[in-house]
């Protein structure tokens, strides 16, 4: 038998930071988040058909706009009152952005969005499937940690599985004739989609081969057997099944919306038309984990799901980031999950010859496939403290490194003593052990021992106790968003858990992400509905029921470790059997503080006992861990932010209650922030816990001790690109020295090349004389930040006359809601292309000038010059070619 070399490799990256690139014009086009010249317009709402004309509201406006002289291609078409009225399209020419905000009935242009696919942080190679049917295990206990950790199996127990219950699922489409999603499966003849099945319908809005850049080919059939049913399963798997998956609401029906296809992206006006579709046809819940980046609740998304939302529909999101939820996790009343990790790994075992030593766990819930025979192994390096040991960082480049020297398998070895963490292996075959067992295998290399592993191929996994289970994952990212909103609402688990995948892929895969948790707790919301009832208050009410009897997450497993911040868990881990349970009723759910400028001290919080009985409740705060958001040292957004000293004060108008069966009481909390803190926007948060003889309930509160309208928008190191910040690059992809001529012919036009370190509401970039005397916003300190951003224009009927303090000669562009940037070397920065026209595509008279930027800080009035960062190009003329 032919062996190959298992190679070592660690997993860690320098964090060191690389200086980006310069990109060049069309790098900085391909880096747009926004697809070119398309726009969703939403139309005042109003009659669907025009009383004066008899014609559709639509045609009326595709009409006004053919009248202008406009070009341009439909997409979806919105059309239901309450929620959105418009259509998406793309227009032949940028330069008609302009004259569509013109036409009467068009209340709003939102450029359209790409959205990426979550990464799926896929921690094994799939295996073939080992479904084993057993007949006999009919009523086997749920004993699926995940269920144990939410109290999903006390509900189960009760016999609510969710029936009845319609789950509209957002995402890739899915495999339904996957055996947890179909027991008949295997009948010849019979089809696993439709009604009377678990997956009831739905729709294919993009076809197999759609990448987010060609023309999608919808149909009725959201089959997927590239990406599959991954999350589906994690609500609708049918228990019962040698891998002992069951899906939190197993007996709801779904419907698949499917917005991605194979590969590459989609676009927010196809997130929004399945949300409406999902809505039209009566989900219940609606369900959807995407990778979009804003950090405002105001993209077209966003805004389609906070209005399904304010109708008393449910609807769960993944997120992204601090100050960068995504979109549309940033909508109001959405809610946005937050990763918890399960409190065990499976686990199983290579064995080893050649030295005495133990079987060696691997992290992999089946054995590694088709991995057969004794291979002998190669240490990369023999030096522990090297992370960088087989290349670069990226760490699927390593394991195409080792491939290429002829390794079949990479056994990578933990960095730390931590838990198992799943990571990203690409298409390599690739496995997980310990530290310890790391070290010994190095050791036994370097000290030239003939040593092999093996990699038996049968056996179920093994649980062991995961170090880490139950706290809040490493990939889970914060809240809040710019407009203050806390970002992420509760926890549920997602990380390390069993999942399924499209038979084609293998069947089962170990999985992390808030891919995960959002259709777990979209799941659990379908318990709590089942309980309660379907009606539209119902809808409103379970984001409230679920984070009043949520568990708060503590920071780690120490004793005394002061709780996660509220801007990573939200209201805590999901307890479903308490949120069904539940005698009392607390109100709201949650207290936005905002910021300190916006800062309202009193809260009234209201408790209802419904139960029979007299109740006697105490009121006290438990403060959650502090946060500061942004790195001292960088000025970064930072991802994994430390807890920082201080808490908020809360005091209560009283501090004990007791109501009699069916009262209501209303309290006021008072709260004082947190002072002194020496820190860039420090957030705080907490909990007001509401306590009787056998319930506690509570209200999750978040504020940031900090103005934001204070805080610096633009970047202005030269730490990204090794060239001080904002620029004007020629398109040979140079910053621009002295004064320059550009004809706009060809090639030859410059672009503006800035980064975001924080969001802003408005961007704009406006001509002036060469001459035109403005001192820019003071310089701000060195830092580098972080997504990214447009090409393209935005237009709200609110950005008219702004700025009349300085002389400006007419604006060249504007994009509204910009996101921060991320550090992405490739992408995180904005640019904006300059054609040597004005906004309105007029030309721009042969002259020297200067261009001005302006960013509007958080909360900014946009009247107020001081509310804006500025920079001053350098001069460049604009010269009609000899
Ligand atoms: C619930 O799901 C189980 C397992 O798939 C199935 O046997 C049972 O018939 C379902 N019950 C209802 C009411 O749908
Ligand atoms: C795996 O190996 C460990 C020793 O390293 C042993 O304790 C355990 O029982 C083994 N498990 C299985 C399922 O073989
Ligand atoms: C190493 O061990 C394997 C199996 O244990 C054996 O087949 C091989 O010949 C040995 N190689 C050397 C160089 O001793
Ligand atoms: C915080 O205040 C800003 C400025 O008034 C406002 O736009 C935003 O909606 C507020 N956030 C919340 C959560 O109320
Ligand atoms: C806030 O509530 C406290 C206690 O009820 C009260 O004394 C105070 O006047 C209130 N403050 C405001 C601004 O309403
Ligand atoms: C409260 O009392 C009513 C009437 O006696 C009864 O129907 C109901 O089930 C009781 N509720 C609880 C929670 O005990
Ligand atoms: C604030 O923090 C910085 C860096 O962490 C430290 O150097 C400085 O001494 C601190 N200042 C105070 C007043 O604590
Ligand atoms: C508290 O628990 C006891 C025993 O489980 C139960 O009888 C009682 O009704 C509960 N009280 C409330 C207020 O839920
Ligand atoms: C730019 O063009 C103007 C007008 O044609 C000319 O006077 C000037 O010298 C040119 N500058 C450069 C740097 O070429
Ligand atoms: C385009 O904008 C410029 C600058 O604001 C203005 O001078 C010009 O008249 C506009 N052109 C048209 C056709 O509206």
């Amino acid at each position: 038998m032919k062996s190959g070399k298992a190679l070592l490799a660690l997993i860690l990256c320098s964090s060191a930071f690389a200086l980006a690139p310069i990109p060049t014009a069309q790098q900085a086009k391909d880096a747009s988040n926004y697809v070119p010249n398309a726009f969703i317009l939403e139309l005042s709402n109003g009659d669907a058909v025009s009383k004066r004309t008899l014609v559709s509201r639509h045609e009326e406006i595709y009409a006004a706009m053919r009248t202008r002289g406009i070009a341009f291609d439909i997409g979806e078409e919105y059309n239901t009152p309450n929620i959105f009225i418009g259509a998406a399209i793309r227009l032949s020419s940028s330069n008609d952005v302009t004259k569509l905000s013109e036409i009467p009935g068009v209340k709003a242009i939102r450029p359209i969005v790409k959205v990426y696919a979550p990464e799926h942080y896929l921690s094994l190679r799939p295996v073939s499937s080992t479904v084993v049917k057993d007949p006999k295990a009919s009523d086997i206990p749920d004993t699926y940690s995940t269920h144990v950790m939410t109290g999903v199996d006390k509900v189960h127990a009760q016999g609510n599985f969710g029936q009845g219950i319609k789950i509209g699922i957002i995402d890739t489409g899915i495999d339904y004739n996957h055996p947890l999603l179909c027991d008949h499966a295997d009948d010849e003849g019979s089809s696993c989609f439709g009604p009377g099945n678990k997956v009831i319908g739905g729709y294919d809005f993009v076809g197999d081969a759609f990448n987010g850049e060609d023309t999608p080919s919808p149909d009725h059939n959201p089959l997927d057997e590239c990406n599959g049913p991954r999350d589906v399963c994690i609500i609708a798997a049918s228990p019962d099944n040698t891998m002992g998956i069951s899906g939190v609401a197993y007996n709801a029906s779904l419907a698949s919306y499917r917005i991605f296809g194979c590969i590459g992206y989609t676009s927010d006006d196809i997130i929004s038309a399945a949300l409406i579709m999902a809505y039209n046809q009566g989900m219940n819940i609606l369900t959807l984990s995407l990778g979009g980046a804003n950090g405002w609740t105001t993209g077209t998304a966003s805004v389609v799901a906070s209005r399904i939302a304010a109708q008393g529909r449910v609807v769960t999101t993944g997120l992204d980031g601090a100050w960068y939820a995504s979109d549309p996790g940033a909508g109001i009343g959405v809610i946005p999950v937050a990763s918890v990790d399960n409190i065990v790994s499976p686990i199983q075992n290579m064995t080893v010859e050649g030295v005495n030593h133990d079987p060696i766990p691997y992290f992999m819930a089946t054995p590694l496939h088709g991995v057969n025979g004794s291979m002998p192994i190669y240490a990369t390096s023999t030096n522990f403290s090297q992370p960088d040991d087989a290349g670069t960082c990226m760490f699927t480049q390593k394991l195409a490194n080792v491939a290429a020297k002829g390794a079949k398998v990479a056994v990578i070895y933990n960095s730390d003593t931590g838990a198992f963490a799943a990571i990203s292996v690409g298409g390599y075959t690739a496995v997980l052990i310990s530290a310890a067992d790391g070290k010994f295998l190095v050791e036994q290399f370097a000290a030239g021992v003939n040593i092999t592993l093996n990699f038996p191929q049968g056996g179920a996994a093994f649980a062991v106790a995961n170090p880490d289970g139950g706290l809040i994952s490493s990939f889970s990212t914060i809240g809040p968003t710019f407009d203050m909103y806390p970002g992420v609402a509760l926890a549920a688990p997602g990380g390390n858990i069993l999942s399924t995948l499209p038979i084609k892929l293998g069947s089962y895969a170990l999985e992390s992400g808030t891919s995960m948790s959002c259709p777990f707790a979209a799941g659990a919301a379908a318990l709590v509905l089942k309980a309660i009832g379907t009606t539209p208050a119902a809808g409103e009410a379970v984001m409230r029921i679920l984070q009043t009897t949520a568990a708060g997450v503590a920071g780690s497993h120490t004793d005394g470790a002061p709780l996660k911040s509220v801007a990573q868990q939200g209201a805590g881990l999901i307890q479903v059997d308490r949120a069904i349970a539940m005698q009392t009723i607390v109100s709201p759910g949650q207290i936005a503080l905002n910021d300190t400028e916006h800062f309202k001290a009193n809260h009234t919080i209201s408790i209802t006992n419904t139960g029979n009985k007299t109740v006697a409740y105490k009121i006290r705060h438990v403060p959650a861990g502090t946060v500061g958001t942004i790195d001292a040292s960088t000025h970064d957004v930072d991802t994994t932010p430390a807890l920082i000293p201080g808490a908020a004060t809360v005091t209560f108008s009283a501090s004990t209650i007791t109501l009699h069966a069916q009262q209501t009481h209303h309290i006021t909390a008072t709260f004082s922030p947190p002072d002194g803190l020496n820190t860039t926007l420090p957030v705080y948060s907490g909990f007001i816990e509401v306590t009787a003889a056998n319930e506690t309930l509570k209200v999750t509160y978040l504020g940031v001790a900090a103005t934001l309208r204070e805080t610096p928008v633009l970047d202005t190191s030269s730490e990204f690109f090794g060239i001080p910040l904002p620029a004007l690059i020629t398109a040979q992809g140079r910053p621009q020295g002295g004064p320059t001529n550009y004809t706009f012919q060809g090639e030859d036009f410059p672009f503006f090349l800035f980064r975001m370190v924080f969001g802003t509401a408005l961007l704009r970039i406006d001509l002036v004389d060469k001459d035109e005397q403005l001192t820019p916003s003071i310089p701000l300190p060195s830092r580098r930040g972080i997504a990214p951003t447009p090409f393209t224009w935005w237009w709200t009927e609110s950005t008219a006359g702004t700025f009349s303090k300085i002389k400006t000669i007419g604006p060249i562009g504007e994009m509204d809601y910009v996101a921060r940037s991320t550090n992405d070397p490739f992408g995180g920065y904005s640019s904006f292309g300059f054609q040597g026209t004005f906004a309105n595509a007029t030309r721009i008279n042969d002259g020297q000038y200067r261009a001005l930027l302006r960013a509007l800080k958080v909360n900014g009035n946009r009247n107020n010059e001081e509310d804006f960062e500025s920079w001053m190009s350098p001069q460049f003329g604009v010269v009609t070619p000899a």
